[in-house]
């Protein structure tokens, strides 16, 4: 059986007092579930304050991005060598505003991919299909570019302890989700792909999330199936309250 996983990704949201409020909340009001795997991921700012609030806790810290050197004169970036002392056990990885605005391609994700796993953290690799791809039937196409060009070069004993989110990029922020049946189709299309690639007992551990409009309503029908391991939760993730619901749905 594979843990699930509930993820908050805060986004551009959230100022570190504002970050330290929603925390503190989030561990007041409910001891997250013993049996799902729960993390928040706040912007860098407020990573620092975050870690020492969720030490002692269950709930686990995760970075929104990461670059893809160790060190070095890129000004503005962020290591994963500095995300790894912070504390953060998962780093998000290609996700589609960041493939859209920042322009990150496949070569670019693999890069982060390694970086990320050469601190022994956990990425959060993000795929998804825009409107248009799937209106033109091309939703696998694109899952199977997505997820060979990222993870391509690695072998199965690399890519242990990663997650696959699965994220169509026309249901982020729309209020559009997927419907459970959608979900299961490409979380078992990616299973598929990570069985050719790595072999089926890899394929057989490995975590794939649902994000996309996930909301205390819908969750729990998400959650249910079998084969949807988790959610990657974005504007539902910046209340306690709805967080806290989605982390206990199904
Ligand atoms: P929303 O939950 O706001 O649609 O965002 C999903 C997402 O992009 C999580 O990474």
């Amino acid at each position: 059986m594979r843990r699930k996983i509930v993820a908050g990704n805060w986004k551009m949201y959230k100022t570190p007092a504002e970050a330290v409020s929603l925390v503190t909340e989030i561990l007041r009001v409910a001891p997250p579930r013993n049996d799902r795997d729960v993390v928040v991921c706040p912007p860098f700012t407020a990573l620092s304050r975050v870690s020492q609030l969720l030490k002692g806790s269950p709930v686990k810290l995760g970075a929104q991005n990461v670059c893809w050197e160790k060190e070095g004169a890129y000004t503005g970036e962020i290591s994963a060598p500095m995300l790894r002392e912070l504390g953060c056990e998962y780093v998000i990885v290609g996700h589609s505003e960041r493939r859209q605005y920042f322009r990150e391609d496949d070569a670019l994700i693999a890069k982060k991919l390694k970086a990320v796993l050469a601190e022994h953290m956990k990425p959060i690799l993000c795929v998804g299909e825009r409107l248009e791809e799937r209106e033109g039937g091309r939703t696998n196409e694109v899952l199977a570019s997505q997820t060979k060009g990222a993870l391509g070069e690695f072998d199965a004993t690399q890519v242990r302890g990663l997650v696959v989110a699965y994220e169509p990029v026309w249901a982020i922020g729309t209020g559009k989700t997927a419907t459970s049946q959608m979900a299961v189709e490409a979380h078992q299309f990616i299973r598929q792909l990570l069985a050719e690639m790595f072999g089926a007992g890899l394929a057989g551990e490995t975590r794939i999330q649902y994000g996309g409009s996930v909301k205390p309503e819908n969750a729990a029908e998400l959650l249910r199936e079998p084969e949807i391991d988790g959610a990657l939760v974005g504007g539902a993730s910046l209340k306690a309250d709805s967080f806290l619901r989605i982390v206990h749905a199904g």
